[in-house]
């Protein structure tokens, strides 16, 4: 069974008084566990609209996604499944960070682990193993403002892989970065996780999404 499954998936947007917008028309994708997933496309063409959908955290119009079976959107009880598989099996990595500025980096780490729907033994052991494995051995009590972008990004990642995630979505998570940071960046994204996950990233970066099993492209609300 695919890790990822989308079903059809569609979503416009309709601001008070106007005519709704088409973002996505058709969307239909599938993901196998192992497998790395370009998605490009120009700006506006909704690639972040989608992967905000992909990871539950916006709702389509209509369509479904199956995260290892489990349905985000569909029957009784979905939004509190949409959580759960949020907490337990994603992994998120975003363009501009967004990590907690008023926590030092191995609580930013840690923080995935405070939902509970993941048991792990020594949280705060295993940020630490993390960060080390991403290169921030010497920074563990800073504050995220203290870091470059490029180590800030490093805080990113191990914070997406603290619940060892089956499927990680990254929005541009090189965007901000110079092309030896992103590239550094990439090879952790490959490299540091103990366990194999599905990913699927948004880039702009043709040297990223050349890393990548499969690219394809979102155009008029439809992957190609
Ligand atoms: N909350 C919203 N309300 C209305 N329109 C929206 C909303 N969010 C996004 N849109 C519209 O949906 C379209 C797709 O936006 P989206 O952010 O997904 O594009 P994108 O492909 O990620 O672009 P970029 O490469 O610039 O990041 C845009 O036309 C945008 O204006
Ligand atoms: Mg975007």
């Amino acid at each position: 069974m695919p890790v990822l499954e989308v079903q059809n998936v569609a979503k416009s947007y309709r601001l008070p008084g106007q005519k709704t917008i088409p973002v996505l028309e058709d969307v239909s994708l599938s993901v196998e566990l192992g497998e790395h997933v370009a998605i490009v496309g120009r700006s506006g063409a909704g690639k972040t609209t989608l992967l905000n959908i992909l990871g539950g955290l916006d709702c389509p119009t209509s369509g479904d996604v199956r995260i290892d079976g489990v349905s985000l959107f569909h029957g009784f009880g979905a939004a509190r499944r949409r959580n759960r598989v949020r907490a337990s099996k994603i992994g998120f990595v975003f363009q501009s960070f967004h990590l907690m500025p008023e926590l030092d980096i191995v609580e930013n780490v840690v923080l995935p682990a405070m939902t509970g729907a993941v048991k792990i033994a020594s949280p705060r052991t295993r940020a630490k193993d993390l960060l080390a494995k991403v290169g921030l051995s010497d920074r563990m009590n800073h504050l995220p403002s203290e870091l470059s972008g490029g180590e800030q990004q490093r805080v990113a990642l191990a914070r997406a892989l603290m619940c060892s995630p089956r499927i990680v979505f990254a929005d541009e998570p090189t965007g901000n970065l110079d092309k030896l940071t992103g590239a550094e960046i990439m090879k952790l994204l490959f490299e540091v996780s103990e366990t194999p996950f599905a990913l699927v990233m948004v880039t702009h970066s043709q040297e990223a999404a050349a890393l990548c099993d499969r690219v394809l492209t979102l155009g008029h609300g439809k992957l190609a």
